[in-house]
């Protein structure tokens, strides 16, 4: 099987997997379906970014996932959960659940990036539904302890890593709806409430005791940049601690490569 780009797709193709749907329990098409000019417009139309798709050159290949579409359906309902949760204003201090459900996905992450060949595995279709929130988390996650990996840090740090990037952004549940979600570029008015949302992710999540103090500062320090230009600090070069420059590459890495309403990937 290959993966295929949305735009790559024509009539008359196979599937070789599952398409997920909204929901993440129902598939949108089954392994065995045969792609026609409809369904290919409704899957552009609903943000499908791409099919596996059956080829006789590519018989028998079977690309390893990081994370199964399965598991990866239930780490972006518990992450989902933690973020609906954040929006009714539940602290982590007051709900331990929260905490510890997050905490498992966390651990769910690092086993997998631990279980994985060091080089051959592939994340095309980590995702392929717009809840962009959550599995932008979830992908951030992955990234960020895939970088710790590669730079050797202990499994402890690995799962702080996770846990950084799964909980970076629950700060934007504090920010007007019609902010987050706009669809286009904010005006400098917005983006300043916007640049709030480290700081604000780090306040959440402060009197929670289970967090470290490592953690915390990696999720407040997200959008500070190398060169110092980046906040809410403006801190530069190593003076960014060294989760905050971890969640940042992982950060710029996966909106680079997500189609969104208002630009290509
Ligand atoms: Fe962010």
């Amino acid at each position: 099987m290959i993966y295929l780009p949305i735009e790559k797709l024509t009539e008359g193709m196979e599937l070789a997997r599952n398409i997920p749907g909204l929901n993440p329990m129902l598939p949108f098409a089954v392994t065995g379906y045969i792609l026609n000019e409809r369904t290919i417009n409704r899957m552009m139309n609903i943000g499908i970014q791409g099919a596996y798709i059956q080829t006789e050159l590519t018989e028998g290949i079977e690309p390893v996932d990081i994370v199964e579409p399965e598991l990866k359906a239930k780490m972006l309902i518990s992450i989902q959960e933690t973020f609906d949760e954040s929006l009714k204003k539940v602290t982590f201090q007051t709900s331990r659940q929260i905490y510890e459900n997050i905490a498992d996905v966390a651990k769910t992450v690092v086993m997998n990036v631990l279980s994985m060949d060091k080089y051959l595995f592939q994340m095309i279709d980590i995702r392929d539904y717009d809840s962009y929130t959550y599995s932008h988390s979830l992908y951030v996650g992955i990234l960020s302890v895939l970088i710790g990996r590669y730079i050797g840090l202990s499994i402890s740090k690995l799962n702080d890593l996770a846990l950084c990037g799964l909980l970076h952004d629950i700060g934007k549940t504090d920010i007007p709806i019609e902010i987050t979600n706009k669809p286009g570029p904010l005006t400098n008015e917005e983006y300043e409430i916007m640049k709030q949302h480290p700081s604000l992710s780090y306040d959440k999540l402060f009197d929670c005791t289970s967090i470290s103090q490592s953690v915390l500062q990696g999720i407040q320090t997200h959008h500070e940049k190398y060169d110092g230009s980046g906040y809410p600090f403006g801190l530069a070069g190593e003076n960014i601690p060294l989760y905050g420059r971890i969640l940042a590459i992982a950060d710029v890495y996966d909106a680079l490569s997500a189609t969104r309403p208002y630009r290509k990937a």
